[in-house]
């Protein structure tokens, strides 16, 4: 158990008291690290910056796990809120302004003929999955091992494991339940196989294809370290699976509006049959999105939901979405996280610290004791854990704040040049520290 080396005693002491009447103290498994005693309980957030309860300020790259695409407190998304909530905060009827945001999520993705709203990316993808089948009449949806498409029972399933003795052989994985109390019959609908392999995914459609409703993947598997998909692989999964009447789903609850306004489908150029978004999609307001093409999305799945394109959530899409749209947003956002990837690369190699450091979009990774990129779930047990955990808490010690137990961290339209200097010096404080 790690010990936090600030001065945290108000977080202690509130932690002590959730514990009584709080599941783990946490409302989320995400509020706490496994290796720390009691979390950081974040008073207010500014821009790049967050506020404790103790009065301590981080630097923070985790962005609510890439909701807060804007920073904290964004000023154009808190206006638009203000603003809905002096005239009501759900109707559970239509209204006015979710045809033109609808209308604006529909030009900017490239495979939303339509689109269909949830709360969450863990609802948006049960959604696909339900639509992907009542499109195809068949049964089967194939996923990747350590890829993560929400908590629910099917979608749960060899996400993450503690060793690669207990996942099996590659070509052929066992399933696992990610959470006691999960059914394990619910995996039996479902296909494992490692991704970034087009062979694999041959031979399953090869073995099933007469089955397999559809293939779900992350663009770029970012719920792990990220891992980018191999020159060719995405074209190549579109390919078999247009083939063989197979959907494709792109996960974008993460990538989307992060590579692109469009996602990674416009990043890249490959376009799914269906693509689910969260997260950045409302710069931290609970909205996700089923988007995809006319025929599967009115293929008699009628989706229902009490807080459905809640008018709140819309408003902050919709100002997010302004906020996206400016010239030049992304390329600034790029500007800055090649700035630190830059940056910390040259300070592994000033310190003689083994590490791998890069980026796609505002989304940036650090990886200790490896200095080639990941290629699947399997590989990225070579990541040197226990260095990175030394490496987070040198890090929050000194007032900056990067993601719990992965090394994916995200840079925000809040970050300045003057925010990554100070970050690169603490990084080298902290390596200094390390290499003792
Ligand atoms: C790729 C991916 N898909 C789905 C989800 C589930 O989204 P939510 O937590 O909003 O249910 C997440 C959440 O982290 C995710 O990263």
């Amino acid at each position: 158990m790690v010990e936090h080396k600030l001065r945290t005693a108000t977080s202690r002491a509130l932690y002590n008291e959730a514990r009584e009447v709080l599941v783990d103290g946490v409302a989320s498994a995400l509020h706490k690290s496994p290796d720390e005693e009691y979390p950081i309980y974040i008073e207010r957030g500014e821009g790049s910056k967050l506020f404790d309860v103790d009065g301590n300020e981080y630097i923070d790259y985790l962005a609510a796990y890439g909701p807060m695409i804007l920073g904290y407190n964004p000023p154009a998304v808190n206006r638009a809120v203000i603003d809905q909530i002096n005239k009501g905060t759900q109707f559970a009827a239509p209204y006015k302004q979710l045809n033109e945001v609808s209308k604006l999520l529909q030009n900017a993705i490239p495979c939303a003929d339509m689109v269909s709203y949830q709360m969450s990316g863990t609802e948006a993808n049960m959604l696909a999955f339900r639509l992907a089948r009542s499109y195809t009449g068949k049964r089967k949806i194939v996923k990747f091992e350590g890829h993560y498409h929400g908590w629910s029972d099917e979608e749960l399933v060899s996400f993450s494991s503690d060793s690669l003795k207990q996942m099996g052989p590659r070509n052929r994985p066992w399933k696992t339940v990610g959470s006691r109390g999960q059914l394990e019959d619910s995996m039996k609908n479902i296909i494992v196989i490692p991704w970034n392999d087009l062979r694999i995914v041959e031979d399953v459609v090869k073995r099933n294809g007469h089955d397999i409703a559809a293939v779900i993947t992350e663009p770029v598997m970012c719920n792990c370290e990220p891992v980018m998909p191999q020159k060719g692989y995405l074209e190549g999964l579109r390919a078999i699976t247009r083939k063989e009447g197979i959907l494709l789903i792109f996960d974008e609850i993460i990538t989307g509006f992060r590579l692109a306004l469009g996602g990674a489908q416009e990043y890249f150029g490959v376009v799914p049959d269906l693509s689910t978004f969260g997260k950045a999609l409302a710069a931290g307001y609970p909205l996700a999105v089923v988007a995809g093409k006319r025929e599967i999305m009115e293929s008699g799945v009628h989706p229902v939901g009490t807080f459905n394109a809640n008018p709140i959530c819309i408003e902050a899409c919709k100002a997010t979405l302004g906020e996206l749209s400016k010239p030049d947003f992304y390329k600034k956002l790029e500007r800055i996280t090649e700035q630190i990837v830059d940056g910390v690369r040259k300070l592994g190699e000033s310190n003689g610290i083994t590490l791998y450091c890069d980026h796609i979009g505002s989304i940036w990774q650090i990886e200790f004791g490896i200095s080639s990129p990941l290629i699947d779930y399997r590989d990225s047990f070579r990541v040197d854990r226990a260095m990175y955990q030394r490496f987070r808490q040198e890090l929050l010690a000194r007032g900056v704040r990067v993601h719990p137990t992965r090394g994916r961290q995200y840079v925000t339209s809040a970050h300045t040049a003057k925010d990554i200097d100070r970050t690169l010096e603490v990084i080298n404080d902290a390596f200094v520290e390390l290499r003792q």
